[in-house]
């Protein structure tokens, strides 16, 4: 009996350190997140779902509730007399960075069928300091930052192809009120949100611009700056013996580093074991250099794709050499080497070209068209379908569905037996000799 009881204490014992432990878990995963409150009303003509943080700054507070005011009493009027069902919704998130939390508001407003309106609000405050932040507080040059935003955002229009008017963009680019109203520090650096509807009402989504830390010295407040570092990667001198005898594709990716897409990239191949060749383009590698130099460390090979994107065939030879060699330059800057691959853009070289870049030309036999087709699925085909050993394949590290359908294909074809290398370590591996007189389309 008497073991019995001694039993049931321990056991009474156990439970309440188990309780105590869930509960201080609890508490120390809830401390951060505010309490929120969520509004939720729905009659036969409208629906009302407003969700919001309650934060320890009164003053933030003072003006989320006159905000949520403002909006819900717009859209009752707006809606008034109608008898269709109008929708409003506000919901939020949250971002923690250094200190700083950013509380970013995205109101959806379906009063009107004809234009849905999307509008964006981002409040701050300092955790620590305990009140509340503003841009101000945190941008040291307005105009220095205005200038690289605009360059950014000139950039994101011929990448995407979209028709934006140059003097919009300059117009919402440019530092003063009403602009950079939305701005969020994270762990990728500096974003700027802007809406559909700041530049053209046909163009259906919201999107940001990033500035890595790299770019922002002098232009935020140094303790906001906090830059990742990356280590060698020893793991580039591979024993080539090992892919002796097997099946091997070399992937090889044009006109990047792009930030949001290459990183990812970067993070994923380095998971799977997979070196790949980067032609990168001079323009960009200027603005990321990180991401180059990232390239470089963790052992995959860069290669040049010309420092503007021009097509080289139709350029002077002092045009040609210039940007080829000035690319060459750019990259030499931020790897320490001169690039000995060069990749003429949209494929079109001749003896000229050959000549003055006195590099060797590395094409492909593998198009994924993945700058057209912008589907993970069709990139994942085309690969898949094609592969066999000793092919180069074309993809490009600007858009998300190409990273996504190329590590898709990667763990298909590495069940199948094949073996990811460099344009480099194929060649090696093939005995096969670069010979600057021929462009290679495959080994
Ligand atoms: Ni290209």
């Amino acid at each position: 009996m008497r073991s019995e009881a001694k039993k049931i204490i321990f056991g009474l014992i156990v439970l309440v350190f188990i309780i105590i432990f869930i509960f201080t878990i609890f508490f120390f995963t809830k401390k951060d997140s505010a309490e929120e409150i969520n509004i939720y009303k729905e009659t036969s003509n409208y629906k009302i779902d407003i969700t919001y943080p309650i934060t320890p700054i009164s003053s933030i507070n003072n003006k989320i509730k006159e905000m949520i005011n403002n909006y819900r009493y717009k859209f009752i009027n707006e809606i008034e007399n109608k008898n269709i069902k109008y929708i409003l919704n506000i919901k939020y998130d949250l971002t923690n960075y250094e200190n700083l939390i950013f509380i970013h508001f995205e109101i959806n407003n379906y009063s009107n069928f004809n234009s849905h309106t999307k509008t964006h609000i981002t409040y701050y405050y300092d955790k620590k300091l305990n009140k509340e932040v503003n841009i101000n507080n945190i941008i040291l040059n307005k105009n220095i930052l205005a200038d690289l935003v605009n360059r950014e955002m000139i950039n994101y229009t011929i990448r995407g192809n979209l028709n934006f008017n140059n003097n919009i963009i300059r117009n919402k680019t440019k530092y003063k009120i009403g602009n950079y109203n939305n701005i969020i520090l994270n762990n990728n650096g500096l974003e700027i949100l802007f809406s559909n509807n700041d530049f053209n009402y046909l163009y259906p989504r919201n999107f940001k611009i990033i500035i890595p830390y790299s770019k922002l010295k002098g232009i935020i407040k140094d303790k906001y700056i906090k830059e990742k570092k990356y280590k060698y990667d020893f793991s580039y001198k591979r024993d080539l013996e090992q892919f002796k005898n097997k099946k091997l594709l070399a992937i090889t990716f044009d006109d990047g580093p792009n930030y949001g897409t290459t990183d990812i990239l970067l993070d994923e191949l380095k998971k799977r074991d997979v070196k790949a060749t980067f032609f990168v383009v001079g323009q960009n590698a200027l603005n990321y250099p990180e991401l180059v130099r990232r390239e470089y460390l963790s052992g995959h090979q860069v290669g040049s794709h010309t420092f503007s994107h021009k097509q080289l065939t139709r350029l002077d030879s002092h045009e040609l050499s210039e940007e080829v060699n000035y690319n060459n330059e750019i990259i030499k800057n931020i790897t320490g080497k001169y690039p000995t691959l060069l990749r003429p853009p949209y494929g079109s070289f001749n003896d000229e070209v050959k000549r003055i870049s006195d590099m060797y030309i590395i094409l492909w036999n593998i198009d994924t068209l993945d700058w057209k087709n912008r589907n993970k699925d069709a990139v994942y085909n085309n690969i898949i379908n094609e592969a066999s050993d000793g092919d180069i394949i074309l993809l490009h590290d600007l858009y998300q569905s190409s990273v996504e359908g190329v590590l898709m294909a990667i763990d298909k074809l590495k069940e199948e037996g094949f073996e990811f290398v460099t344009i480099d370590e194929m060649a090696k591996i093939k005995n096969n000799y670069f010979d600057k007189s021929n462009a290679y389309f495959n080994f």
